[in-house]
């Protein structure tokens, strides 16, 4: 909606009248789509300003550490909701029913078994690959497999990719973990609930079947939740990027698994447990916060900070709570949640974070909760992704259902102008 207007100046010209656009909550955005007249281009790297789309997804108010999804409080979803529940919500925009839901989860559950084809791609790789290697080329690969739902422009072969992806994923996810361990890879098991199956295919092999614990396929189940969406950031915007010049959906989360590897995005579940180990005890707490202060020094304090949190993370709040379970449910006396747990008290006290409104993020307990389920750490990023393909996979579908125009970023360039390859050269 714009009903206000903004004035742009540049010395010399007339005014530029911009229109004000109003979203159902957060902050107004001023439209500067119109300003390509001029000549000119706003400039803004790292999208610091800059809100790349309109979307009725998930809202974060980061100064009152607010996450919303289709308006429903994460906290309620985490407590009150399942993830297939979440997954329907954020593809569809309401809660299901019962009927929908009973037939959302009967079509998930039958997508969660990939091409008996697909095993022989994993040959490929080396035994010691990143798992999250492996699920670059695996989940790219996925649409030399799955012909038939790649028309982007048609909404049932949306609505199927969408279906497969979330349903496949797990299976995929699992299938890295055993490739890894030299263990056959073990079939979904559609008995079970999603995180159920999952922790089935990760831990079961093929001569001992053990039952799966409900603790843990619940606190499972719960951090597929807190992971399943998170508006616009870097993995999110790089599948809508990918996806705006019709690429097909398989190739878009690929793009997006790739880019939520990084340490400063998803890859950080997996940073803060070497951090832990490289800290090895509390003596050694002032050192490293010392070194994240330090300018001259590369190392920041994983599992702290955010680009829009600028409180609490609503998600690491909940991520607590549940490793407290988890660790009170295994009767788990944990020494690195003790240094996690000291190091987060020292730093909250520490000026330089209050300064910079620097909190624990959803990967600070993250990793200590996957550890205690006996997840290894390389795999810590391969389970976000395998969480967060829901979100990326509602963004893709939502950018494609109404009109959209091909992501490309203009530049302000900085190089030599235009000059001659020098004459008499051999
Ligand atoms: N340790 C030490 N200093 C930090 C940290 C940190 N973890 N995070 C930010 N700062 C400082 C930063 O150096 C800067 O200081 P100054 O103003 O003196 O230059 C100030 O705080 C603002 O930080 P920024 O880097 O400009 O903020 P950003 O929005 O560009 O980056 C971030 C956000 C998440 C990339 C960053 O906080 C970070 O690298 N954190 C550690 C990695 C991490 O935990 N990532 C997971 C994010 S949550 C899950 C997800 O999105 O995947």
């Amino acid at each position: 909606m714009a009903d206000k207007k903004a004035q742009l100046i540049i010395e010399g010209n007339a005014p530029v009248e911009l229109p004000v656009l109003t979203g159902t909550m957060g902050p107004d955005v001023i439209d500067v789509r119109s300003l390509t007249a001029t000549g000119r281009f706003t400039f803004d790297p790292g999208f610091m300003s800059t809100a790349s789309c309109e979307s009725k997804i998930t809202y974060i108010d980061g100064d009152k550490g607010i996450l919303l999804h289709r308006g429903y409080p994460i906290e309620q979803l985490a407590e009150q909701s399942d993830y297939l529940e979440t997954c329907y919500l954020l593809l569809n925009g309401e809660l299901p029913s019962k009927e929908e839901k009973a037939k959302f989860v009967g079509t998930i559950k039958n997508h969660t078994m990939v091409h008996e084809q697909l095993k022989s791609f994993f040959n490929g790789f080396r035994r010691d690959a990143h798992p999250m290697a492996i699920m670059c080329g695996v989940v790219g690969a996925l649409s030399a497999f799955y012909h038939d739902s790649l028309d982007i422009n048609n909404p049932q072969h949306r609505e199927v990719s969408a279906m497969r992806l979330v349903a496949k994923m797990p299976t995929i996810a699992a299938m890295t973990y055993k490739y890894s361990m030299g263990q056959p890879m073990m079939y979904p098991r559609n008995d079970l609930n999603y995180a159920e199956n999952f922790l089935h295919m990760m831990f079961n092999t093929p001569c001992e079947i053990k039952p799966i614990s409900p603790v843990l396929a619940k606190a499972m189940d719960k951090i597929f939740i807190l992971h399943a969406d998170h508006e616009q950031n870097a993995s999110t915007s790089t599948v809508r990027l990918a996806g705006s010049s019709g690429a097909n959906p398989f190739a878009c989360i690929a793009a997006g698994i790739a880019a939520l590897w990084g340490p400063a995005h998803g890859g950080a579940n997996e940073a803060v447990l070497s951090m832990l180990d490289e800290i090895g005890s509390v003596e050694n707490i002032d050192k490293f916060i010392a070194k994240a202060k330090d300018k001259n020094d590369p190392f920041k304090l994983m599992g702290f900070g955010h680009r829009v949190y600028k409180n609490f993370d609503p998600r690491a709040k909940v991520m607590k709570q549940t490793c407290d379970e988890v660790l009170a449910e295994l009767g788990i006396n944990d020494p690195q949640l003790e240094l996690a747990m000291k190091l987060d008290e020292i730093a909250r006290n520490d000026p330089y974070f209050k300064e910079r409104n620097l909190y624990p993020n959803v990967d600070f307990y993250s990793g200590i909760i996957l550890k205690a389920i006996g997840i290894p750490t390389s795999m810590f990023t391969v389970i976000f992704a395998l969480a967060r393909t829901v979100g990326w996979i509602s963004h893709w579908k939502e950018m494609l259902s109404s009109p959209y125009k091909i992501g490309r970023p203009r530049q302000l360039y900085t190089g030599y102008e235009q000059r001659d390859l020098p004459s008499g050269r051999d």
